[in-house]
C-alpha cells in the first residue's frame, strides 16, 4: 500500500512538473500568453473562428504585438501585428513554408495536394498549376460559369412561384458544385435537376460539420505523429473513391476519343501527358480544386445576398450599376464588363472583409526564425495561427468594423487600408491560388441574380448574422432569403 501511494505521488508530480513547464513555454520566450488551463490550453467551447478572434481581441487589449497559446499542451504562436504577420507571409516566407497541418499521404494519395503539400514537393507542384490559373485561362472558363448560372435563376423563379423560402447556403451550393464540376472534372453535374447528385451529396459530407470533427480535427492538428500512427484519415474512404473513379474515367474518356475541352482537367491532363504529374496527383489536384473552390465560394455569395438583403439601398445601388453596364452590351454579359462593375467589386471585398470563408491561417516554422524587432527566436517545428477575422473586424482598421460598407473599398478609400490586414486569400507564395476564378464565379452569379431578382431577408435568419461551427465560415441557423422579380 505504501509502495503504491509513493508511486502515485511520483507519477502526479512527474506529470505536474511536465504540465506546469509546457505551460511556461512562451513566458519562457518572454511571449505574452494568455491563462491557459490543463487539458484544453486556450480552448474555450465556441465555434473556431470566434474562439480565434477572441484571442486575437485578448492580446490586442494587452496591448502586445504577438502571444503566444495552447492548444491542449501545444505551443501556437500567434501574431496579430500586420507587419509580423505580413514577414511570415511574404518577407521571410522561407521560414515558413509549409502549413503543418495533418495529412496522411501514404494511407490517402488524395491527400498529396497543393493544400497539403510540403517545402520542394510544394514548390515545384505551385509552378506547374500556376498557369492553370492566368486571366487567359479565366477568360476560358467564363461562359461556362456563365451558362451555370441559368439554372439558378430558373430555380429562384419556380421558389417565388410556389411561396418557398430560399435557403441561400444550399441553392449557391448547386450553383458552385455545378460550376466546379464543369471547370474542374468537365461533368455536366445538373445539380438543380438532381439535388442529390453524388457530387453535392459527397460535397455536403466533406463540410458536414460535427462537434465530434471539430475535436478530431484539433486532436489530429496538436497530435499529428499520434494521429498518424493511428493511420487517421482526412477524407472518408467512399468520397475518396468516388474522386478517383470520376478523374480516371474522365481522364481515360478523353484521352480515348481525342475530346478537349476548355476546363482545369484538360490542363491536368496535359501535365500528366508530358510526364509532369503522375495519376495520383492529377486526382489529388483535381480534388482540391473541387473542395476548396465550391463551399469558399458558395459561403461569400451566401453572406453577401444576406447583406444586400439587409441593406436595401446598397444592393439597389449595385443593381443600377449592374444594368448600366449591361445595357452597354444589349444587356448580355461579357466577360471584360465584370472590369467596369466597380461597386460589384466593392461589395464583395467588403463581404469577405466581415465574413472572411477561411478565417484561420495556418503555417509551421520550418527554419529556426528570430522575430525581426526582438531577441526572440521561434524555434522550427513551432505552429504559427492567424485570425483573419481578428484582423479584418479590429476597429483600429477598419472603424465600425460590424457595419457593412463597401466604400471602404472605393478608389479613394483603398488606399488607407493597412497592407497585412486585409488577406481573405492569405497572403505570400501560398496565398490561394484560385482567387481569380472564386472571384469571377461569385460576381457573375451575382450579376445573374441581381439583374432579376431583388432579395429580403427572411425572418427565419436570426439576425445579426452569428458564425457557426466550421472550418469554413457558416452561419448558425442558416440564412433564409425572398426573392421577387424585378
Ligand atoms: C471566394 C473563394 C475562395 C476563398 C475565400 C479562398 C480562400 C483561400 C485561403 C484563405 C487560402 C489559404 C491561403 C494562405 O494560407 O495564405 C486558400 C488556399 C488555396 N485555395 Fe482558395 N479560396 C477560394 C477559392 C478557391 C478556388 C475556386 C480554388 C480552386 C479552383 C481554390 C484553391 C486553393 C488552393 C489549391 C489553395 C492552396 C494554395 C497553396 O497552398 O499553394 N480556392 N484559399
Amino acid at each position: 500500500m505504501y509502495v503504491l501511494i509513493t508511486l502515485l505521488i511520483v507519477l502526479f508530480a512527474t506529470f505536474y512538473t511536465f504540465i506546469k513547464r509546457r505551460y511556461s513555454y512562451w513566458e519562457k520566450l518572454k511571449i505574452p500568453t494568455l491563462n491557459p488551463s490543463f487539458p484544453f490550453g486556450d480552448l474555450k467551447s465556441v465555434p473556431p473562428p470566434i474562439q480565434f478572434e477572441n484571442i486575437y481581441k485578448e492580446f490586442k487589449k494587452k496591448g502586445v504585438k504577438h502571444g503566444g497559446i495552447f492548444l491542449f499542451t501545444s505551443p501556437q504562436y500567434f501574431p496579430i501585428d500586420p507587419e509580423i504577420i505580413r514577414n511570415i507571409f511574404v518577407r521571410d516566407f522561407a521560414h515558413f513554408t509549409d502549413r503543418g497541418l495533418f495529412h496522411n499521404i501514404k494511407d490517402q494519395p488524395i491527400m498529396g495536394n497543393l493544400f497539403f503539400l510540403e517545402g520542394t514537393k510544394w514548390k515545384n507542384l505551385r509552378a506547374k498549376l500556376t498557369p492553370t490559373f492566368t486571366s487567359g485561362k479565366m477568360k476560358m472558363m467564363f461562359n461556362t460559369m456563365l451558362e451555370c448560372s441559368y439554372p439558378l435563376k430558373d430555380r429562384i423563379e419556380e421558389l417565388i412561384k410556389t411561396g418557398e423560402v430560399i435557403d441561400a447556403k444550399e441553392i449557391l451550393a448547386l450553383f458552385t458544385t455545378d460550376v466546379i464540376g464543369s471547370c474542374a472534372f468537365g461533368i455536366d453535374c445538373n445539380s438543380f435537376k438532381n439535388p442529390n447528385s453524388k457530387f453535392r451529396d459527397y460535397g455536403r459530407k466533406i463540410f458536414h460539420e460535427t462537434p465530434f470533427k471539430a475535436i478530431k480535427g484539433i486532436f489530429q492538428h496538436v497530435f499529428p505523429g499520434f494521429a498518424k500512427k493511428l493511420r487517421f484519415i482526412l477524407i472518408a474512404k467512399d468520397i475518396e473513391l468516388f474522386f478517383n473513379k470520376i478523374v480516371t474515367d474522365t481522364y481515360l474518356y478523353r484521352t480515348e476519343n481525342d475530346v478537349v475541352r476548355n476546363d482545369f482537367m484538360q490542363l491536368l491532363i496535359e501535365l500528366k501527358k508530358d510526364l509532369t504529374l503522375s495519376m495520383d496527383e492529377v486526382i489529388a489536384q483535381a480534388f482540391i480544386f473541387f473542395i476548396a473552390g465550391f463551399d469558399t465560394t458558395a459561403t461569400l455569395l451566401t453572406f453577401c445576398l444576406s447583406e444586400l438583403g439587409l441593406n436595401k439601398e446598397i444592393q439597389n445601388k449595385l443593381r443600377n450599376e449592374i444594368k448600366i453596364v449591361l445595357n452597354r452590351n444589349n444587356g448580355e454579359l461579357r466577360y471584360e464588363s465584370l472590369k467596369e462593375m466597380r461597386y460589384l467589386d466593392q461589395v464583395v471585398l467588403e463581404t469577405m472583409r466581415k465574413y472572411p470563408p477561411l478565417t484561420i491561417f495556418n503555417r509551421i516554422c520550418t527554419e529556426d526564425y528570430r522575430i525581426p524587432g526582438s531577441d526572440v527566436t521561434l524555434e522550427k517545428g513551432v505552429q504559427v495561427l492567424i485570425s483573419s477575422l481578428g484582423l479584418h473586424r479590429d476597429p483600429d482598421f477598419f472603424p465600425d468594423p460590424l457595419r457593412f460598407d463597401p466604400d471602404r473599398f472605393s478608389d479613394e478609400n483603398k488606399k488607407d487600408i493597412i497592407p497585412g490586414t486585409f488577406i481573405p486569400f492569405g497572403d505570400g507564395p501560398r496565398i490561394c491560388i484560385g482567387s481569380r476564378f472564386g472571384l469571377m464565379e461569385t460576381k457573375i452569379c451575382l450579376v445573374t441574380l441581381l439583374k432579376n431578382f431583388d432579395f429580403s431577408v427572411n425572418e427565419k435568419t436570426k439576425t445579426p448574422l452569428e458564425i457557426g461551427l466550421g472550418f469554413i465560415t457558416t452561419v448558425k441557423g442558416g440564412v433564409w432569403l425572398d426573392a421577387k422579380k424585378v
